[in-house]
C-alpha cells in the first residue's frame, strides 16, 4: 500500500525534524519501510465550526478561520521501540492518535501502521485486530466490573474466555487492581480507571499499543507501577504514549517527539535531546542593581558568557557544555569579587530537557498567544496581578517585584505555575 503525505502546513527549522522529514519524503508513494512499525505521512486535521460566532467588538456575524490542530507531521516509529509524544495542552498529540486509530478522519495527509493505510476501511479493521489503545479519557463500563472488561476486551480481540481469563487476571495484578477486580469499574477513582484502561490497551498481546496521557491524575505511587507495567510491556512491541510530563518521556521513552501547535518541534533520544539542547549549566546572580555591570563585566572577563536574560537585579547565564571545564577557576575568581559587588545570591543549575520543553511550549504559546493575559497572587500583598503570556518579571502599581515561574500544570497547560518574591 502506498501513500501519499501532505506538505507541512509551516516549515520546521530543528535539524532532526527536517533530516526526519526528507527521509519521509524520500518514502512518498512508497510502501512502507519494513523497520516502521508506524508511519505519519504528513497527517493533517482542521477543525472547521460551521456555526457562525457573534463577534462583539464588529458586532456581526463572523465565520471563525479554520482551526489546524495537525500540521502535516512527518515521521516513522520503528517496530519494537516507545515513541513518545510529548507536549503541552492543545499540542495535537490526541488528535493525531484519533487519526491514527480510526477515530477521525484526516483532513489530509496518511498514516500508515504495519503496513496499512488508517484511511482504508478495510486496512484499519486489520489494523484493529493487532492494536490496543488507551483513550486520554476513560471509556469504561460502569455496570461492569474490571475483569469482566478484560473478558470483553480479550474476547473482541480473538481469545478464548479461558485466555482472556487469565491474561486478565495477570494484568489486574501488574496495576494493584487484582483486589478491586470483581469490583464495578462506576465505583473506582480516577487512578483506578486510568491503571484499568491501561491494561485494557495491552490485553491480547496487539503488536500496536497507544496510550494517550495514560499516567495523567495518577498519584506519583500508581504513577511508577504503570510505568513499570509499560516498561514490560514494550518488549517486541511498538508503544506510541502521549505525555505532558518530560520526566515520565526521558524514562521512558526511546525516542521522543516534542509536540507543539500541531507540529513537530524536536525530535530524538532522551540523551541527544539533552546533549543538545539541556547540557551546560544554568548560572542566576541577585545583586543590587549599581551592581549589575560589574557582574556582567565579570562573567564576560573569566568565563566569555553574556547575560541570558537580566532585569534590575537579577542575571541569568547560560554556560555551554565546551566552558564547564572553566567553572571551577571562575567560581574561585568570582568569590572573591563577590563582596566588593555586593552579590546576595548565586544560584547554580544544571539545565535539563524540563527547560527545553518549557521552552519549545512557551515559544510555540507566544507565536499564537501573544498578549494573552494569566491572573496571578502577587506572593507578598497577595493582590490579584495580570501577567502577559511569558512574563518572568513583574512590577506591578503596589512596587512588588516578582518572579512567575512558567510550568506545565497537571492538565498540561502552559501556565504560571508559582510566583517568588525576588
Ligand atoms: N473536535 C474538535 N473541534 C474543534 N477543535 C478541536 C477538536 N478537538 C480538538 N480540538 C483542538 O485541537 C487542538 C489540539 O487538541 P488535542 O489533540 O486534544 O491536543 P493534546 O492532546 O495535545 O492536548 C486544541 O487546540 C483543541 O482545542
Ligand atoms: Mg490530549
Amino acid at each position: 500500500v502506498s501513500a501519499e503525505g501532505a506538505r507541512p502546513l509551516e516549515p520546521s527549522e530543528d535539524e532532526d525534524v527536517l533530516a526526519e522529514e526528507a527521509l519521509m519524503q524520500q518514502r512518498t508513494g512508497q510502501p512502507m519501510d519494513p523497520q516502521s512499525a508506524v508511519e505519519v505521512r504528513g497527517l493533517v486535521q482542521t477543525f472547521r465550526s460551521f456555526f457562525p460566532k457573534w463577534d462583539k467588538e464588529r458586532k456581526t456575524y463572523a465565520q471563525k478561520a479554520p482551526y489546524h490542530a495537525v500540521k502535516a507531521p512527518q515521521f516513522a516509529i520503528k517496530r519494537g521501540q516507545l515513541f513518545c509524544l510529548l507536549g503541552p495542552n492543545g499540542a495535537g498529540k490526541t488528535t493525531t492518535i484519533n487519526m491514527l486509530t480510526g477515530v477521525l478522519p484526516p483532513t489530509a495527509g496518511e498514516g500508515l501502521i504495519y503496513g496499512e493505510t488508517v484511511t482504508h476501511p478495510a486496512g484499519m479493521a486489520r489494523i484493529r485486530r493487532s492494536m490496543g489503545v488507551c483513550p486520554q479519557f476513560d471509556i469504561l463500563w460502569s455496570s461492569l466490573t474490571a475483569r469482566e472488561h478484560l473478558e470483553v476486551f480479550g474476547a473482541v480481540k480473538g481469545m478464548s474466555v479461558s485466555d482472556a481469563r487469565l491474561e486478565g487476571a495477570r494484568r489486574l495484578e501488574e496495576v494493584r487492581l487484582e483486589a478491586d477486580a470483581d469490583n464495578l469499574a462506576g465505583g473506582f477513582s480516577g487512578g483506578m480507571k486510568r491503571r484499568l484502561s491501561v491494561v485494557i490497551a495491552l490485553i491480547a498481546e496487539p503488536n500496536i499499543v497507544f496510550l494517550d496521557e495514560p499516567t495523567t491524575g495518577m498519584d506519583p505511587v500508581s504513577r511508577r507501577q504503570v510505568w513499570d507495567v509499560i516498561e514490560s510491556a514494550k518488549q517486541g512491541r511498538c508503544v506510541v504514549l502521549t505525555t505532558h510530563s518530560m520526566e515520565e518521556a526521558d524514562i521512558l521513552g526511546d525516542r521522543i517527539g516534542i509536540m507543539a501547535k500541531g507540529r513537530l518541534r524536536c525530535l530524538g533520544g532522551g540523551v541527544h535531546l539533552k546533549s543538545k539542547f539541556g547540557a551546560g549549566y544554568q548560572i542566576g546572580v541577585l545583586a543590587p542593581p549599581s551592581s549589575m555591570d560589574g557582574v556582567k563585566e565579570a562573567f564576560k572577563e573569566l568565563l566569555g558568557v553574556e547575560a541570558s536574560a537580566q532585569s534590575e537585579r537579577h542575571a541569568a547565564f547560560s554556560v555551554p557544555p565546551e566552558k564547564e571545564g572553566l567553572l571551577p577557576s571562575f567560581f574561585n575568581e568570582f568569590d572573591r569579587k563577590k563582596e566588593s559587588l555586593g552579590v546576595e545570591s548565586v544560584q547554580v543549575a544544571m539545565s535539563t530537557l524540563e527547560d527545553v520543553f518549557l521552552r519549545i511550549a512557551k515559544e510555540a504559546e507566544e507565536g499564537e498567544n501573544a498578549g494573552k493575559t494569566f491572573t496571578v497572587m502577587a506572593p507578598i500583598s497577595q493582590m490579584p496581578v495580570q501577567v502577559m503570556m511569558g512574563d518572568t518579571r513583574v512590577l506591578e502599581a503596589g512596587g512588588e517585584r516578582f518572579q512567575v515561574v512558567w510550568g506545565i500544570d497537571e492538565e498540561g497547560n502552559f501556565t504560571p505555575v508559582d510566583v517568588k518574591p525576588e
